[in-house]
Protein backbone atom coordinates (compact mmCIF):
# COMPACT_ATOMS: atom_id res chain seq x y z
CA UNK A 1 0.00 0.00 0.00
CA UNK A 2 1.00 3.51 -0.78
CA UNK A 3 -0.44 4.78 2.63
CA UNK A 4 -2.72 7.40 0.20
CA UNK A 5 -5.93 6.77 0.08
CA UNK A 6 -7.56 4.55 -2.54
CA UNK A 7 -9.23 6.72 -4.91
CA UNK A 8 -10.08 4.24 -7.22
CA UNK A 9 -12.72 2.59 -5.80
CA UNK A 10 -15.52 2.05 -7.50
CA UNK A 11 -19.16 0.97 -6.72
CA UNK A 12 -22.24 0.32 -8.78
CA UNK A 13 -25.16 1.97 -8.15
CA UNK A 14 -28.40 1.45 -9.53
CA UNK A 15 -31.86 3.56 -9.83
CA UNK A 16 -34.89 1.44 -9.41
CA UNK A 17 -37.75 1.55 -11.88
CA UNK A 18 -40.02 3.87 -9.14
CA UNK A 19 -36.95 5.88 -8.91
CA UNK A 20 -37.20 6.24 -12.56
CA UNK A 21 -40.72 7.13 -12.59
CA UNK A 22 -41.22 9.04 -9.77
CA UNK A 23 -38.01 11.47 -11.81
CA UNK A 24 -35.46 10.64 -9.35
CA UNK A 25 -32.52 10.36 -11.44
CA UNK A 26 -31.53 13.57 -10.95
CA UNK A 27 -31.45 14.19 -7.23
CA UNK A 28 -29.63 10.92 -7.13
CA UNK A 29 -27.19 12.02 -9.49
CA UNK A 30 -26.79 15.10 -7.83
CA UNK A 31 -26.21 13.52 -3.92
CA UNK A 32 -23.11 11.59 -5.58
CA UNK A 33 -21.60 14.63 -7.93
CA UNK A 34 -21.92 16.50 -4.28
CA UNK A 35 -20.37 14.30 -2.08
CA UNK A 36 -17.13 14.43 -4.56
CA UNK A 37 -17.37 11.14 -6.14
CA UNK A 38 -16.65 10.48 -10.10
CA UNK A 39 -19.55 9.28 -12.09
CA UNK A 40 -17.15 6.68 -14.76
CA UNK A 41 -20.39 5.12 -15.95
CA UNK A 42 -23.95 5.65 -16.92
CA UNK A 43 -27.03 3.77 -18.81
CA UNK A 44 -30.53 3.44 -18.78
CA UNK A 45 -32.17 0.24 -19.75
CA UNK A 46 -34.94 -2.44 -19.41
CA UNK A 47 -32.95 -4.47 -17.12
CA UNK A 48 -33.19 -8.83 -18.65
CA UNK A 49 -33.93 -11.77 -16.27
CA UNK A 50 -30.56 -13.21 -17.01
CA UNK A 51 -28.28 -10.23 -15.69
CA UNK A 52 -31.17 -9.59 -13.02
CA UNK A 53 -31.03 -13.54 -11.61
CA UNK A 54 -27.40 -12.92 -11.57
CA UNK A 55 -27.47 -9.50 -9.76
CA UNK A 56 -29.69 -11.35 -7.37
CA UNK A 57 -28.17 -14.42 -7.27
CA UNK A 58 -27.60 -15.02 -3.43
CA UNK A 59 -31.11 -14.11 -2.66
CA UNK A 60 -32.91 -16.74 -4.58
CA UNK A 61 -34.10 -19.18 -1.94
CA UNK A 62 -35.86 -15.33 -0.24
CA UNK A 63 -39.63 -15.15 -0.36
CA UNK A 64 -39.59 -11.81 -2.02
CA UNK A 65 -37.12 -13.11 -4.53
CA UNK A 66 -39.42 -13.39 -7.78
CA UNK A 67 -41.60 -10.10 -7.04
CA UNK A 68 -37.82 -8.50 -6.23
CA UNK A 69 -37.45 -9.80 -10.24
CA UNK A 70 -40.84 -8.60 -11.14
CA UNK A 71 -40.24 -5.52 -9.41
CA UNK A 72 -36.76 -4.66 -11.14
CA UNK A 73 -38.43 -5.62 -14.59
CA UNK A 74 -41.19 -3.00 -14.40
CA UNK A 75 -39.34 -0.46 -16.02
CA UNK A 76 -36.30 0.99 -17.13
CA UNK A 77 -33.45 1.40 -14.32
CA UNK A 78 -30.38 3.76 -14.88
CA UNK A 79 -27.23 1.83 -13.78
CA UNK A 80 -23.86 4.00 -12.81
CA UNK A 81 -20.40 3.51 -11.43
CA UNK A 82 -19.11 5.85 -9.49
CA UNK A 83 -15.33 6.10 -7.92
CA UNK A 84 -13.50 7.80 -5.14
CA UNK A 85 -12.28 6.92 -2.06
CA UNK A 86 -14.14 4.64 0.23
CA UNK A 87 -16.82 4.87 -2.35
CA UNK A 88 -18.92 1.51 -1.52
CA UNK A 89 -18.85 2.28 2.40
CA UNK A 90 -19.41 5.77 1.46
CA UNK A 91 -22.49 5.26 -1.04
CA UNK A 92 -23.88 2.46 1.20
CA UNK A 93 -24.69 5.14 3.96
CA UNK A 94 -26.08 7.93 1.59
CA UNK A 95 -28.37 4.95 0.27
CA UNK A 96 -29.37 4.58 3.77
CA UNK A 97 -30.94 1.55 5.44
CA UNK A 98 -32.39 -1.33 3.07
CA UNK A 99 -35.66 -1.23 4.73
CA UNK A 100 -36.88 2.26 4.67
CA UNK A 101 -38.77 2.49 8.08
CA UNK A 102 -34.81 2.15 9.75
CA UNK A 103 -33.32 4.68 6.75
CA UNK A 104 -32.21 8.01 8.35
CA UNK A 105 -33.80 11.04 6.86
CA UNK A 106 -30.88 12.54 5.01
CA UNK A 107 -30.16 9.30 2.91
CA UNK A 108 -32.20 8.19 -0.52
CA UNK A 109 -34.33 5.54 1.00
CA UNK A 110 -34.87 7.84 4.35
CA UNK A 111 -36.03 10.62 1.74
CA UNK A 112 -38.16 9.17 -0.61
CA UNK A 113 -39.15 5.59 0.38
CA UNK A 114 -41.37 4.22 2.69
CA UNK A 115 -41.62 0.13 1.73
CA UNK A 116 -38.67 -2.20 0.88
CA UNK A 117 -39.89 -3.51 -1.87
CA UNK A 118 -39.82 0.21 -3.81
CA UNK A 119 -36.55 1.28 -1.73
CA UNK A 120 -35.82 3.53 -5.30
CA UNK A 121 -31.68 2.24 -5.51
CA UNK A 122 -29.43 -0.17 -5.26
CA UNK A 123 -25.62 -0.26 -3.99
CA UNK A 124 -23.46 -2.56 -3.64
CA UNK A 125 -22.42 -4.07 -0.32
CA UNK A 126 -18.73 -4.71 -0.94
CA UNK A 127 -15.95 -3.90 -2.97
CA UNK A 128 -15.52 -7.49 -4.18
CA UNK A 129 -19.59 -7.15 -4.71
CA UNK A 130 -19.14 -4.01 -6.65
CA UNK A 131 -16.30 -5.62 -9.30
CA UNK A 132 -18.60 -8.65 -9.79
CA UNK A 133 -21.86 -6.06 -10.75
CA UNK A 134 -19.81 -3.48 -12.19
CA UNK A 135 -18.61 -6.78 -14.63
CA UNK A 136 -22.30 -7.99 -14.69
CA UNK A 137 -23.68 -4.94 -15.50
CA UNK A 138 -20.95 -3.04 -17.92
CA UNK A 139 -18.74 -3.63 -20.40
CA UNK A 140 -14.90 -2.38 -19.70
CA UNK A 141 -14.72 -0.01 -22.87
CA UNK A 142 -18.20 1.73 -21.35
CA UNK A 143 -16.17 2.59 -18.05
CA UNK A 144 -14.57 6.13 -18.98
CA UNK A 145 -11.24 6.64 -17.30
CA UNK A 146 -10.87 10.57 -16.61
CA UNK A 147 -9.42 13.21 -14.88
CA UNK A 148 -10.85 15.29 -11.73
CA UNK A 149 -9.88 18.70 -12.68
CA UNK A 150 -11.39 20.12 -9.65
CA UNK A 151 -9.36 19.96 -6.53
CA UNK A 152 -11.07 17.50 -3.87
CA UNK A 153 -10.18 16.20 -0.73
CA UNK A 154 -8.51 13.28 -2.25
CA UNK A 155 -6.96 14.19 -5.27
S1 LIG B 1 -31.47 -10.22 3.06
O1 LIG B 1 -32.71 -10.95 3.29
O2 LIG B 1 -30.85 -9.77 4.31
O3 LIG B 1 -30.53 -10.97 2.21
O4 LIG B 1 -31.90 -9.01 2.26
P1 LIG B 1 -31.24 -7.59 2.24
O5 LIG B 1 -29.74 -7.64 2.20
O6 LIG B 1 -31.86 -6.76 3.29
O7 LIG B 1 -31.77 -7.13 0.85
C1 LIG B 1 -31.27 -7.69 -0.32
C2 LIG B 1 -32.02 -7.10 -1.49
O8 LIG B 1 -33.36 -7.58 -1.50
C3 LIG B 1 -34.27 -6.48 -1.47
N1 LIG B 1 -35.41 -6.83 -0.62
C4 LIG B 1 -36.67 -6.90 -1.04
N2 LIG B 1 -37.21 -6.68 -2.22
C5 LIG B 1 -38.55 -6.82 -2.32
N3 LIG B 1 -39.35 -7.16 -1.31
C6 LIG B 1 -38.85 -7.39 -0.10
N4 LIG B 1 -39.65 -7.74 0.91
C7 LIG B 1 -37.44 -7.26 0.08
N5 LIG B 1 -36.60 -7.42 1.13
C8 LIG B 1 -35.36 -7.15 0.67
C9 LIG B 1 -33.49 -5.34 -0.91
O9 LIG B 1 -33.99 -4.12 -1.36
C10 LIG B 1 -32.12 -5.60 -1.46
O10 LIG B 1 -32.05 -5.15 -2.79
P2 LIG B 1 -30.87 -4.22 -3.30
O11 LIG B 1 -31.18 -3.99 -4.74
O12 LIG B 1 -29.61 -4.99 -3.09
O13 LIG B 1 -30.95 -2.99 -2.49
Amino acid sequence: STGLPDVRERTLIAVKPDGVQRRLVGQIIQRFEQRGFKLVGLKMLQASQDVLSEHYCGLRTKPFYNSLLRYMTSGPVVVMVWEGHNVVQTSRTMVGHTNPAEAMAGTVRGDFSMHVSRNVVHASDSVEGAQKEIQLWFQAKDLVDWDCWVQTSTS
